[in-house]
């Protein structure tokens, strides 16, 4: 574990970057005025990364009050997701010039592949997947993305991208909570020195109702989701919380002044299998 002491201290990724240690997630904040302020109110809390994607729908919302923030753009860590229906090469090279164009900015700190193509959707996954790579590969040589990564890759999906990649995937990522931690995912990345970041660190708030993890969190004086948030980053996982409302969205980053112990992080580790969002890259259907 690598001591965290602020929203702004960072991972170091492969490639050189910093990558500010939690972001601030998106995922089903409606763009407008709901999108808009959450990250406003994020931005003013102190948080340094926030993570979007074509697919929320909000990449306009995000960009706007990111933009209105009184921040310089290279201290925001911006992270937007190529859509699935997107993929392919040409594809891909178009559909990040419209998440720019949609966020106003001229380059993004982190682009995802947001789900590997699979055998339900596409007859060749493998070079679907491939060929989105290529185009990665291409938007960043333009300058237009300064580091690369995956959302979802397995083990079998990292290995795909690994065969032939000119330019190597810095991050994965993956849902990672308490009842569905993924370590086989994670134990892959980190070999391969790809960051792992947790998407739905509160299993979507599922997991917070969970007797035993809130039995755990009051010994620490700590609500569920920040023993959820902490007990990601213990384990080396950039979180992504996500929250509408000011006060969580400020309680869920006060996370710095506890540690939970050994013992405490190994019980969370072998809870059995709850909360997941049963979303599987070997299924989904788009
Ligand atoms: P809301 O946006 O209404 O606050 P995750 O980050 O795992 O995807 O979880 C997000 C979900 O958890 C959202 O429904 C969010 O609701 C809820 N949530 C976020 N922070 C808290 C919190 N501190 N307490 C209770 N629920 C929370």
């Amino acid at each position: 574990m690598t001591i965290k002491k602020s929203l702004s201290d960072t991972f170091a990724l492969r490639n050189g970057y910093k990558i500010p240690c939690i972001g601030f997630g998106t995922w089903q904040a409606s763009n407008g005025e709901i999108a808009q302020q959450a990250v406003k109110n994020a931005l003013e809390i102190g948080y340094r990364h926030i993570d979007t994607a074509s697919g929320y729908e909000n990449e306009e919302s995000v960009g706007l009050a990111i933009r209105e923030s009184e921040l310089r753009r290279e201290e925001v860590f911006i992270t937007t997701k190529l859509w699935n229906p997107d993929r392919g090469y040409e594809t891909t090279l178009q559909a990040c010039k419209k998440s720019l164009d949609l966020l106003g900015v001229e380059y993004l700190d982190l682009y995802l592949i947001h789900w590997p193509a699979n055998e339900k959707v596409y007859d060749d996954p493998v070079k679907v997947n491939k060929d989105t790579w290529r185009a990665f590969e291409k938007l960043h040589k333009d300058g237009l993305v300064r580091s690369l990564g995956l959302s979802n890759f397995l083990e079998p999906h990292i290995a795909q991208i690994l065969d032939d990649a000119e330019i190597l995937p810095v991050v994965d990522q993956i849902e990672f909570h308490p009842g569905y931690p993924q370590f086989n995912a994670v134990e892959c990345c980190r070999r391969n020195s790809i960051q792992v970041e947790a998407w739905s660190p509160l299993g979507c708030g599922r997991v917070l109702s969970d007797e035993r993890l809130q039995n755990l969190a009051r010994k620490y004086g700590k609500t569920t989701a920040q023993l959820c948030v902490r007990w990601a980053l213990q384990h080396d996982v950039i979180p992504l919380p996500k929250s509408v409302h000011k006060e969580r969205i400020a309680s869920n980053a006060q996370v710095f002044d506890f540690e939970i112990s050994p013992e405490d992080v190994k019980m969370i580790d072998d809870l059995p299998t709850f909360g997941y969002s049963t979303y599987s890259p070997y299924t989904l259907p788009i």
